[in-house]
């Protein structure tokens, strides 16, 4: 639970501040595909909630880690007797994976309780080489409601990588959608090496405040905010203290990347084009618990063929993976870490000060507030 005073305090966006563990009844990237393999079950935490997914014949089913006998953890010692069902290994309740329910219990096969009860069970939906999972007990709208704009477009292949970080799924959201923490990226390799440049921060224009975002409220499609501080403020190239000149950003050259950055419900960034003009970076920070989100780095290009998909899988593991993912984006995970003591006890929130650059973030945090389909609360676990 968030604390009541905060609460009061942070009413602008207390929808956003209650949801430490996130937003309910939204989808969520769990694994990448090729994690998640045939008749060998993989458990995970997405929101506070221990699941557990299977592939059965090419299709993932995703149920509840938990026995409704006794609450234990299926996946502590992983006992699966036919390829459609799971068995406890403390007293051999056996559950159907595609619906959950319990079809048997092995130690007492007359009880009455078999089929009459059912673990929780989760949609899942394969996109782009991405498992996702709808946390929630609605009937999920698509999954292009909960993805940023041109992620599920025809031509877009998507490589990337998962990394879990030490902080709150918001501390993901609001480094990778803050405009000037670009100075934390100042001495990374990418920019000399893919001959572009990052400037050290921007420096909004004053009396254009109205301008700085575009906030999108999906009728059809997905609810973000787009951050337009590129056009309406001045790249910081040198930085200087009581006027001399003490740092420089790296002049690597003259490609233009990062145009548009937008982030999307519920919780996923869009940084067009990025790290090159070829490329989309498209980004999860998904809640796994109070303190630590999974972070899902992607990059997307656009294909003409299968050739040129083989091509790019290449260069994404040889050149992108090392010199964007880790040589640009591990800066983006110790922020992260840094700033989660402030905010753990909720008062980070009140206590915080936000400047002019951060319009954006206020944007998010207010549209999140009023457009999420819910908040993760703990009697759901
Ligand atoms: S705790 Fe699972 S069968 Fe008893
Ligand atoms: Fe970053």
């Amino acid at each position: 639970m968030v604390n009541e005073d905060v609460l009061k305090r942070t009413k602008q966006w207390r929808g956003y501040v209650e949801a430490k563990l996130g937003f309910r009844n939204h989808w969520y990237p769990a694994f990448f595909a090729d994690e998640v393999k045939e008749g060998e079950p993989v458990k995970t935490k997405l929101l506070g909630e221990n699941l557990l997914l299977n592939r059965i014949d090419g299709q993932v089913f995703a149920i509840k880690d938990q026995c409704l006998h006794r609450g234990v953890p299926l996946s502590k010692k992983l006992e699966c007797y036919t390829k459609d069902t799971i068995t406890c290994w403390y007293h051999a309740w056996t559950y159907q994976w595609k619906d959950g329910l319990l079809c048997d219990i092995m130690t007492d096969p007359s009880s009455q309780m078999i089929g009459k009860h059912k673990l929780k069970t989760y949609k899942v939906e394969e996109a782009k080489g991405l498992v996702f999972i709808f946390m929630g007990d609605i009937d999920p709208p698509p999954l292009s409601h909960d993805v940023a704009p041109n992620f599920l477009d025809d031509d877009m292949v998507i490589r990337g990588i998962k990394t879990e970080v030490n902080s709150n799924w918001r501390m993901g959201v609001e480094n990778g959608f803050d405009s000037t923490h670009v100075f934390i990226h100042k001495d990374s390799p990418m920019m000399p090496e893919n001959k572009t440049v990052v400037p050290l921060g921007f420096s909004p224009n004053r009396g254009e405040e109205n301008e700085m975002v575009t906030v999108v409220k999906g009728e059809d499609g997905p609810t973000g905010v787009f951050d337009n501080i590129g056009a309406h403020s001045r790249p910081i190239l040198e930085g200087t203290i009581k006027g001399e000149p003490v740092v420089h950003s790296v002049m690597g050259g003259d490609k233009r990347i990062a145009l548009q950055i937008s982030i999307w419900l519920p919780g996923t960034l869009k940084v067009d084009p990025f790290p090159d003009p070829s490329l989309i970076q498209f980004e999860w920070y998904v809640p796994r618990d109070e303190t630590s989100h999974w972070y899902f780095r992607t990059l997307g290009r656009r294909v003409e063929n299968a050739a040129e998909e083989t091509a790019y899988d290449k260069e994404f593991h040889e050149h992108w993976k090392p010199l964007s993912l880790h040589g640009f984006n591990d800066d983006d995970i110790w922020a992260r870490e840094a700033m989660q003591t402030f905010y753990e006890d909720d008062w980070g929130w009140v206590k915080e000060q936000l400047f002019e650059a951060d319009s954006n973030i206020v944007a998010w945090r207010k549209l999140a507030s009023e457009m999420n389909r819910g908040i993760q609360k703990k009697e759901n676990l």
